[in-house]
């Protein structure tokens, strides 16, 4: 007999292939495949990362997961059937006519879904996705770790995106060492997770105010984490997806180069415009990029990083680090 996590390891592969296989028949082929290639998804990247497509109605997976005998208990388990509150009988699959993004372990084993819908319906989530189960802690999670661990590991850094597209356009870039923190704040967890692999992330957020707003947020916990990071800003309403798709890969890997900025040059850029000549901005400005400097615990690391804020904002190292003992002394 299985234990109960191998059980939900064997119905989330069993769900994995249901839904691939779903796109070779007719409503899949004609919805979900057309939605990927739309898309520019090729074969490649339908296989690698195993997308697929959930039919719409209310029990295709449940039926078929039965006849092939999974119990409901563990379809319930494994988050892929919900049930009706009152009615213990009325079940129903949690994902109905939307296109699957699988989300793997480590491993390489499906442990979670994201699904898309595939219309404009704003009474409906853009996604919905696999709720936590025993194999599925969100928080410990990177979509598309297992298919970018060897190329994180290769090119010693690591792109951070938002979202599952962002990875899979990415990959068909030429791009592989890319994970998505899939729209939630990044975790201590998924910092050490890239950390197996290596000391460098750079921060690819979209390019509208959320997505700087996490890119800062996300910063800071990789500077307390002890990595370096880095940033590229995109232009306004464009993700790593779209952008890629726009200007095609050899830009799109150009603009990576050009455009990666440590942390301080990105504070910099963000608050340029206002800071200039306005003096109140300014010294909010310095006091920002002092508080991610006090984030860093390598003090070598630190001092470099101090020398290199001093420059850039043409203040006395001294002064900054007058102003980091205050944050010190304040923690304490
Ligand atoms: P985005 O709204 O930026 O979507 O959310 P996207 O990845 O660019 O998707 P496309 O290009 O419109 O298809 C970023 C990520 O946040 C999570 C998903 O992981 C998504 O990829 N998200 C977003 C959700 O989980 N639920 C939502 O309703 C929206
Ligand atoms: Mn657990
Ligand atoms: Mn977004
Ligand atoms: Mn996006
Ligand atoms: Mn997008």
């Amino acid at each position: 007999a299985y234990n109960e996590r191998e059980s939900l390891y064997i119905v989330l592969n069993y769900a994995k292939d249901f839904f691939a296989q779903n796109l070779s028949k007719e409503e899949g082929r004609a919805i979900g495949l057309s939605y990927f290639k739309e898309r520019g998804f090729n074969q490649d990247v339908i296989e690698k990362f195993d997308l697929g497509y959930a039919l719409d109605g209310w029990s295709h997976l449940h039926e078929a997961a039965k006849s092939a005998g999974h119990s409901d208990e563990i379809l319930l388990k494994a988050g892929l059937i919900l049930q009706k509150e009152g009615d213990p009988k009325r079940m129903y699959d949690r994902f109905r006519g939307r296109v699957i993004f699988t989300i793997h372990n480590l491993g390489g084993k499906p442990i979670a879904f994201g699904a898309r819908i595939l219309t404009q319906d704003k009474k409906q989530p853009k996604y919905i996705n696999s709720p936590e189960t025993e194999v599925y802690h969100k928080s410990d999670v990177l979509y598309g770790i297992f298919q970018a661990k060897k190329s994180i590991r290769e090119k010693d850094n690591c792109y951070l995106v938002e979202g599952y597209t962002d990875v899979i356009s990415m990959h068909l870039s030429g791009i592989e060492n890319v994970v998505a923190s899939s729209g939630t704040s990044l975790t201590e967890n998924q910092i050490k997770l890239i950390k197996r692999f290596s000391d460098n992330i750079t921060v690819l957020y979209d390019g509208d105010a959320a997505g700087i707003k996490a890119s800062l947020r996300g910063i800071d916990m990789i500077l307390e984490g002890g990595l370096n990071v880095k940033a590229v800003v995109f232009p306004n309403g464009e993700d790593p997806d779209s952008y890629a798709r726009k200007v095609g890969s050899q830009e799109f890997q150009d603009y990576l180069e050009k455009n990666a900025q440590d942390f301080i040059s990105f504070k910099i850029g963000l608050h340029a415009n206002e800071a200039a000549n306005d003096p109140i901005k300014q010294a909010n400005l310095i006091k920002d990029v002092v508080q991610s400097l006090s984030k860093i615990p390598d003090p070598i690391i630190r001092t470099v990083y101090i020398k290199k804020s001093a420059a850039l904002l043409e203040l006395d190292e001294e002064i900054i680090q007058t102003e980091l003992n205050k944050i010190y002394l304040k923690g304490k």
